[in-house]
């Protein structure tokens, strides 16, 4: 049997294969693209290919394509020397050097403005990066993991995404299913969170009601797994320090968890 990856609660039949495709490539230093929808545990598997490898003991640096401004995206992935542009009095060592020998993850990289798309490919197929403002090149040794929730072929297809970068990306790709999909890990998972919960105040963790099982069990989880973790910490303080969590301590906030995290750059009309 498979067991699940570091931090990772969950042995439906998916994720098995998951695990043991991650496992297969974790060590390698092969570039891989996660996908999967909103809180599906993108972030947890990207950490845990960094456990996995050789590189556990280096640096693990998270870009978020999508929460940095278009303007600082490429000084805060490359760097720049003191003088590449008005305020940059001193030079400043980009995140893909900081990672240097570790794993550069790149959260949200279907967000990642056309501009700099050339330019990371550049990176990943030379490995090699100049900072802004210098002609300078630096070696870099990196491993690359990247994330999305968003359709990257479909990006493609859109023209808003590189085909060239895509296929560099998706050398290995890893789709977690929604939690929808996985209705076996729905239970493990309330348990774990239940049991982290109580954990955190040292109280005695409270069962969970057979209907209350039922209740989360038939919903269609549109947050995934972050939302089965915020209905579980409401259902967990509602509860009152009682012996069991019951249905009605169990409220879902529908139509909210299935908002992007961040508002897209189309969104901000950037
Ligand atoms: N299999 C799992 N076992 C335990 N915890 C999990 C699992 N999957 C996700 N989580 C937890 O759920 C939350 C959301 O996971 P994560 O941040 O990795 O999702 P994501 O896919 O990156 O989401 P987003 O698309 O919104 O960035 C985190 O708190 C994470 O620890
Ligand atoms: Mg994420």
């Amino acid at each position: 049997m498979m067991p699940p990856l570091p931090g990772m609660i969950g042995t439906s039949e998916p994720m098995v294969r998951l695990y043991r495709l991650a496992r297969l490539v974790a060590p390698r230093l092969t570039t891989v693209l996660v996908t999967g929808p909103t809180g599906s545990g993108k972030e947890l598997v990207a950490r845990a290919l960094h456990k996995l490898s050789p590189r556990a003991n280096r640096p693990f640096a998270v870009v978020n394509c999508a929460a940095i401004p278009e303007a600082l995206l490429e000084s805060e992935l490359f760097g720049y020397v003191r003088g590449a542009f008005t305020g940059a009095v001193q030079s400043q060592v980009g995140r893909v050097q900081a990672a240097q020998g570790g794993t550069l993850f790149l959260d949200e990289i279907g967000d990642l403005p056309l501009s700099l798309q050339s330019k990371l490919l550049r990176f990943l197929e030379q490995k090699e990066i100049q900072r802004l403002g210098s002609p300078e090149v630096f070696r870099v040794d990196v491993r690359v993991i990247a994330a999305t929730n968003s359709d990257l072929g479909q990006r493609v297809v859109s023209h808003e995404f590189r085909k060239d970068l895509y296929y560099r990306l998706s050398a290995f790709p890893l789709e977690l299913p929604p939690l929808a999909a996985r209705g076996s890990d729905i239970l493990p998972l309330a348990r774990f969170f239940i049991a982290s919960l109580a954990a955190s105040t040292h109280s005695a963790a409270p069962t969970l009601d057979q209907s209350a099982i039922r209740m989360l069990e038939r919903h269609n989880w549109p947050g995934n797994v972050r939302e089965l973790q915020q209905v579980l910490e409401r259902a967990y303080i509602l509860a009152e320090d009682g012996p069991e969590i019951l249905p009605e301590h169990i409220c879902f906030s529908s139509g909210v968890a299935d908002r992007q995290p961040f508002p897209s750059r189309k969104a901000l009309g950037a």
